[in-house]
């Protein structure tokens, strides 16, 4: 053979067997960075499957108690909560009633899992207004930015309040975060944090989320989230506003579609010493729990590898609708 047929330089010796794999991996995933995403229906007295996510249900306020206690037995160390509410408003009222369902489902998660779980309270309207917006509307019908922030102050202390760890600003609105944390703090809620959806955009993507909290939206949300065809400059701007506004960690969404986005935001943030999360939505989810069902791909396979794909691009915290399951995977 010559030189040239036999390479002095061999990368496979680095994956020569499981044990050398395993002692070069690397970064690895742990439970303790999944966050289970969690819907609970007002009135329900049975779990109510979501049928665009196999797997996934509308938690009644009991079964939303047990799900929580698996998840920490389970090794994570998060909960994001949604409520689907019986009745809806153009303000969204539901949504700041201390007897709302997600203010309840709250504190229901706390008295049931104590400090095991930081449960955190997706803060945001749609799931709340009759027009399925995340703001409330001017009298055109668009979305009022600096009229939705006072609503969104109030959530934040009812949620607190019920004892969520880390509030969840998901609308989008420009300045959100620095009106939460001059709320909270006004409420002497100083320990209470914010995760920030801070990169998110508008995406086809959420469509079966929506089938998830029963959400009244007709047309889309471009005019605040947003444009997947900027490039992750604009991820990582939005994401330095945010933390100059108080956000304790940072958050890009959705992840897949998003991979590069993600990247710079956790570059941008990491240098400064801020976490980054990333939010494996529910397209992403229906998309491969669909393909399995087929039998086209190897499930559990796919999952860690997706996973593992969300870590390996620089988050921190990954939400994700198997993180239960993920995590006894990872054991
Ligand atoms: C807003 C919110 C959405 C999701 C999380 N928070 C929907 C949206 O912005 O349209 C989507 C989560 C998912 O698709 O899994 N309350």
């Amino acid at each position: 053979m010559n030189d040239i047929q036999r390479p002095l330089v061999r990368p496979r010796r680095l994956r020569t067997s499981a044990a050398m794999r395993d002692l070069v991996a690397g970064s690895a995933l742990r439970p303790a960075q999944l966050v289970l995403p969690a819907f609970v229906r007002e009135g329900a007295s049975e779990p109510t499957p979501i049928s665009s996510m196999p797997g996934v249900v509308q938690h009644t306020r009991d079964s939303l108690r047990k799900a929580a206690v698996e998840a920490a037995e389970a090794g994570l160390r998060g909960i994001m909560l949604f409520g689907v509410p019986e009745a809806k408003d153009a303000i969204g009222s539901g949504a700041t009633d201390p007897d709302g369902i997600l203010n309840v489902a709250i504190s229901d998660v706390v008295s049931e899992v104590g400090d095991a779980l930081i449960v955190m309270g997706d803060l945001c309207l749609d799931e709340f207004t009759d027009h399925g917006h995340c703001g409330v509307l001017d009298d055109a019908g668009r979305v009022d930015n600096d009229a939705t922030l006072e609503r969104y102050a109030d959530m934040a202390v009812v949620q607190a309040r019920a004892g969520a760890g880390l509030v969840g600003p998901s609308g989008m609105m420009d300045g959100q975060v620095a009106v939460i944390r001059d709320a909270l703090d006004g409420a002497g809620l100083t320990d209470t944090g914010i995760l920030a959806y801070s990169a998110k955009y508008a995406s086809a993507f959420f469509g079966p989320f929506r089938e998830a909290v029963d959400s009244s939206l007709e047309g889309d949300r471009r005019t605040y989230q947003q444009d997947g065809r900027r490039d992750g400059r604009e991820g990582v701007r939005e994401a330095l506003l945010d933390i100059e506004q108080g956000a304790d960690m940072v958050m890009v969404k959705p992840a897949l579609a998003y991979l590069d986005v993600l990247r710079q935001v956790a570059d941008a943030a990491s240098a400064i010493g801020v976490p980054t999360a990333a939010y494996n939505i529910s397209g992403e989810y229906a998309m491969l729990e669909a393909a399995a069902a087929h039998g086209w791909i190897d499930r559990e396979a796919a999952i860690l590898e997706t996973l593992t794909s969300i870590s390996r691009a620089g988050a921190d915290v990954i939400l994700t609708y198997w993180a239960t399951e993920a995590a006894g995977l990872l054991r």
